[in-house]
């Protein structure tokens, strides 16, 4: 941890990716069946999808829709929509740059070019070696301490452009372990 950033709170992780479809759909099912109640079931099967496999699979949201018959384009809408819920795999480490209103105008797009050097990606993409996803998020609801980014759930608050290099390293550390 570098000693020039703060880490000022946590969001959830989860366990590796899947494996095949058909296991996919036997762990959705356990999942739904958790959820006995419709109020909310969709986002709370959704929520333990990701938890489970870091996304939502195709093969998660197609099971999903057979079983609670709701469209798979409800599906992919609401995991367009929350900023916890990826449609994508991602790499063992997701850096979230938070680029709400008040992240934004706090220097977000600039944290978002300094990290896009840093990984050699784009915001969206995942590195060659799989270690690291770079994303933007919408607000994380922390705009007081803005702009704020989110490493695999660990938070950072009023994080400056010259931070960029120290944050990597910390992630990349902790992926070492
Ligand atoms: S806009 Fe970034 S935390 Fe709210």
């Amino acid at each position: 941890m570098p000693d020039d950033v703060r880490k000022t709170g946590s969001v959830a992780g989860g366990p590796d990716a899947p494996d095949t479809a058909a296991c996919v759909r036997d762990a959705v099912d356990a999942i739904i069946e958790r959820y006995p109640d419709k109020t909310g079931r969709l986002l709370n099967v959704l929520n333990d999808v990701q938890e489970r496999y870091r996304y939502v699979p195709e093969a998660a949201i197609e099971r999903i829709s057979e079983r609670m018959g709701v469209s798979k384009g409800q599906i992919v809408g609401m995991g367009e929509f929350f900023n916890y819920l990826s449609l994508d795999p991602v790499g063992r480490c997701v850096i979230d740059v938070c680029d709400g209103t008040a992240c934004h105008t706090q220097g977000a797009p600039r944290l978002v070019a300094e990290f896009e050097k840093a990984l050699g990606v784009k915001a969206g993409q995942t590195t060659e070696d799989g270690l690291f996803t770079l994303r933007t998020v919408g607000c994380v609801g922390a705009c007081g301490i803005a702009p704020v980014v989110v490493v695999e759930g660990d938070a950072y608050g009023r994080v400056r452009v010259m931070q960029v290099p120290a944050i990597v390293s910390a992630a990349e550390e902790a992926q070492a372990l």
